[in-house]
This record gives C-alpha cells, sequence and structure tokens, in this order.
C-alpha cells in the first residue's frame, strides 16, 4: 500500500524528478536543502511521510490537455513562442491581449537583461516578502506599485486630462474604507496633532455647475509625518474623514496642517529606495477622493495653503485657540463618466496603433 501510493505521488509529482536528483526521498541532507530552496513541493514530503492515508487524491483543473503540436522547448524562442500558442486558447478575450503581452514584455526583459537563477530567485523572494508585509492597514504592494511609478501610470492612463477638470492623482498607499462621517465645520483630526488647517472649496462640473451631495474622502499626515493606521496603537481613525458637499457644491472642515514624510523604511520596498540611492521623502499633502453619482470618481492631492492670521477669524472657523491657522482654497471640478470614458477611449485607440506596429 505503502509503495503504490508513493509511486502515484511520484508521478503526480513529477517536478520532484526533474530538478536533477531521482529520488528526493533518499537524497542526503545537502540534496535536500537543494530541494529545498529549488522546489516549493518539498513539503509534500513531509505530508507523505506523516500521514499518508489522510491525503486526497490529487485531481486536475477539468481542462483537457491543449492538442497543439508544440516543439520541444529546448531554446529560449522555443520556450515563448509555445506559452504564446497556450495562451491562444485563453477563452477571454481580454485576459488573452493581457497575458500574452505581458508574457512577450517578461520573456523580453528576461532575455534582454540575462536575469541569472540567483537574481530571479532574489526577485521572488522580494515579491514575497512584500506580500508577507502586508496587513489589513499596510499595502506593501501599493507602495511597490508607486516607486515603479506604475501607480502613476495606470492612473494617466485611465483619468487622461479632460479640459478644466481637476488633475488625478494616484490614491497612495494609506487609504482605509472607515473614514468617520464629518460635518461642514467639523475637524478630521483630534486637538494636538497639528497646526490647525481649514479646508474648504467647491464640487463643480466643468461648466461651473455645483454638484450637490458628492463624498469627499479625505486623509493627511499628522505633524510628526504619520497617518493614523502606522502607530502601533492604531485604535481609530485621526486625521481622516469623509463629507459630502452642500446644495451649492460647498464643502468645508478643519484638518491640521500635513508635513513631509518618508516612505516606509521597515519593509523590502524601503530597503529597495536605500539600495537604489533613492531618496524617500514625499512632499507635504492632503489626499481627496471625491465621488458623485455620474462623475468620474476622482483621486487628488493638495499642498498649497495660506497663511491667516486673524484670532476672530480663527475662532469663527471653529478653532478653539490660538489665532492664526492655514488656509487652503481647492475647488474640484469632477469630469462627467462620459466625458472620461471618451478621454479614455481615444488614449487606449492611440495605444492600441502603436501596439500593432510594436508587436
Ligand atoms: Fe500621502
Amino acid at each position: 500500500m505503502f509503495a503504490r501510493d508513493v509511486r502515484y505521488l511520484y508521478q503526480s509529482y513529477g517536478s520532484y524528478v526533474t530538478v536533477g536528483q531521482s529520488d528526493p526521498f533518499r537524497a542526503t541532507d545537502t540534496q535536500r536543502n537543494k530541494y529545498r530552496i529549488v522546489s516549493p513541493e518539498h513539503q509534500f514530503r513531509d505530508l507523505v511521510m506523516a500521514s499518508l492515508h489522510d491525503v486526497e487524491r490529487a485531481v486536475s483543473n477539468g481542462i483537457p490537455p491543449p492538442k497543439l503540436d508544440l516543439p520541444y522547448p529546448d531554446t529560449p524562442e522555443f520556450i515563448t513562442e509555445n506559452l504564446l500558442k497556450l495562451l491562444e486558447l485563453t477563452p477571454n478575450p481580454r485576459h488573452k491581449f493581457v497575458l500574452k503581452n505581458l508574457i512577450k514584455h517578461l520573456h523580453q526583459f528576461i532575455n534582454e537583461t540575462s536575469i541569472t537563477t540567483e537574481e530571479w530567485m532574489t526577485a521572488i523572494q522580494f515579491l514575497t516578502r512584500v506580500g508577507q508585509k502586508c496587513t489589513t492597514t499596510r499595502q506593501e504592494f501599493i507602495l511597490f506599485s508607486d516607486i515603479l511609478g506604475a501607480s502613476a501610470l495606470v492612473d494617466a492612463i485611465n483619468n487622461p486630462p479632460v479640459s478644466g477638470g481637476t488633475e488625478s492623482s494616484v490614491l497612495g498607499p494609506f487609504f482605509l474604507e472607515d473614514a468617520p462621517e464629518v460635518q461642514f465645520g467639523d475637524s478630521i483630526a483630534s486637538e494636538g496633532k497639528g497646526e490647525y488647517m481649514f479646508v474648504e472649496g467647491r464640487v463643480l462640473s466643468t461648466d461651473g455647475t455645483p454638484i450637490p451631495g458628492a463624498t469627499i474622502d479625505t486623509w493627511e499626515t499628522d505633524a510628526f509625518g504619520y497617518y493614523d493606521a502606522q502607530y502601533k496603537n492604531f485604535e481609530k481613525p485621526d486625521c481622516r474623514g469623509r463629507l459630502h458637499s452642500g446644495e451649492d457644491g460647498r464643502y468645508g472642515y478643519r484638518a491640521v496642517v500635513p508635513v513631509a514624510y518618508p516612505i516606509p523604511g521597515d519593509g523590502p520596498v524601503g530597503e529597495m529606495l536605500v539600495a537604489l540611492g533613492r531618496h524617500n521623502m514625499r512632499p507635504n499633502h492632503l489626499h481627496f477622493a471625491i465621488e458623485a453619482p455620474g462623475y468620474n470618481k476622482l483621486k487628488s492631492l493638495v499642498v498649497k495653503l495660506q497663511d491667516i492670521k486673524d484670532e476672530a477669524e480663527a475662532r469663527k472657523r471653529g478653532f478653539p485657540k490660538g489665532d492664526s491657522f492655514k488656509l487652503l482654497q481647492f475647488d474640484i471640478v469632477l469630469v462627467t463618466e462620459e466625458q472620461s470614458k471618451a478621454a479614455f477611449e481615444k488614449f487606449a485607440k492611440e495605444q492600441a496603433q502603436k501596439a500593432s506596429v510594436r508587436f
């Protein structure tokens, strides 16, 4: 029984015998260590040895093998071509288009850089660490996407400029869904979090019409350069809030002056910036994410502040002490979904024409 099951397992887990060792069960310690690095299936050996009879028979995903006459992939060209032929079988046309392009560029990148096995393993370990660093309040992958310029590029492509519309920006890694509701004039920051700032403006369409009822999410650093979720004892939101524009499109709230802050240095992305010799500070900014029915969702960053030194004005705006505050005036101009869609389709068409020449 044992021998038969092991034979079956050998057949099902062929990758065991393709990495330079015919029998991993008889491997020396050194050889086993090699397996542990090369083959993630090494864990299966322990599972087999521990409780073979508890293992359910492995089954395929039900998709029949491809009826393709593919050449043996013994050259880099055949490896790429074979995979592209397999991807021709992809049922969803968009999946097929995106994955074929991804494979073309990935294989081209590997070829052009002559990536070594060690470098490739370093990259895989780096991505593994990026994933392991993510939690419900920490998004290391968004940070990675940001520093590669990928977030900005995706945003720029998906939100092409529309005349008169507010410029779009990236969401960043610190957005959370649970912002508390605040009313006009309320503060999103608790007392002592930083220098007072009042934020006000209108939400408008590109023809200047006020947009009432727009949902505005806003979040920022405190005076120490941290977003709330970065604190170890983080329990409830601070320096973030959700409000709605009034009938005249107006919105206004109290906050604190955001400060320049570093990209978190205690993870793989921070280490990568050091390795690349790249500066890790971001200029001070306030985040916005605005939604209104019929309009394109907008993410934006703002930094332009005015100094106000007027005690009466400070009291009038709800600040409990002092005679000065910063004022940030920001009119948010939303583009309609139709305007955005037309601009995106124009851009996509131009790119497709360029791509047809390139590929
Ligand atoms: Fe930010």
